[in-house]
């Protein structure tokens, strides 16, 4: 798919207030500074589109971008951030939960794992949240440039693996790197497909 246009649209935390929902969204998620604003940009050839930082926590809104004005890209703040106080991370969850379970026009959560981690519980868990909600997800590996290729397929195997013990069905799985625009291809095709359905 070619990207011809990327741009801001709204920022919330509000249900009532996100765009209407008449066009396909695809939602961005995983712990915080996993990669998910850096991923996006990458994505849509946009530097500085989404907002990134060394920091984690930097993304605490829900983020709206219109791609080539017929599909939504969401960039959702990262989960498991210890430092955010307690009643934020509720909040976090009081809102990401809201719009994950209630958004009629979510295609596909992509959900963003470390590559250079085995697997993480709180990711595991997550997964499952979205599983018991029937909530479509696949898996999209972050940082891949970090490492060997063989460490990421490693830790990949490792997190389908325990997937295994809740899933029937291991979703689709892709590598990916901002940093050298990997994985690019794979994810555009995935949405340029479901869009097509
Ligand atoms: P929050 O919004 O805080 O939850 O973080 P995020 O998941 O949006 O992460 P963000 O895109 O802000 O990136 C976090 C850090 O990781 C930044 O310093 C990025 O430059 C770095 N980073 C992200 N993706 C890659 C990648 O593919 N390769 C490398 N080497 N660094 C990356
Ligand atoms: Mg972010």
């Amino acid at each position: 798919m070619i990207i011809k246009s990327a741009e801001f649209t709204v920022s919330n935390t509000k249900i009532s207030k996100l765009p209407p929902p008449i066009l396909p969204e695809y939602a961005f998620i995983g712990r915080s500074n996993v990669g998910k604003s850096s991923l996006i940009n990458m994505l849509l050839n946009a530097k500085g589109l989404a907002k990134t930082s060394q920091k984690p926590g930097k993304t605490q809104l829900i983020n709206h971008f219109l791609v080539n004005k017929t599909w939504y890209v969401v960039d959702l703040p990262g989960y498991g951030y210890a430092k955010s106080s307690k009643s934020n991370r509720q909040e976090w969850a009081k809102f990401i939960r809201n719009y994950l379970e209630k958004r009629e026009s979510l295609q596909c959560v992509f959900v963003l794992i470390d590559s250079r981690l085995e697997p993480q519980k709180i990711d595991i868990e997550f997964c499952c949240w979205l599983g018991e909600r029937s909530i479509p997800f696949i898996l999209l590996f972050t940082k891949a440039d970090k490492q060997s290729n063989v460490k990421s397929q490693q830790n990949m195997a490792a997190f389908k693996k325990a997937l295994l013990a809740f899933f029937e069905e291991i979703p689709q799985m892709i590598l990916t790197s901002s940093e050298k625009q990997l994985g690019k291809e794979d994810v555009l095709n995935f949405i340029q497909e479901v869009n097509q359905n």
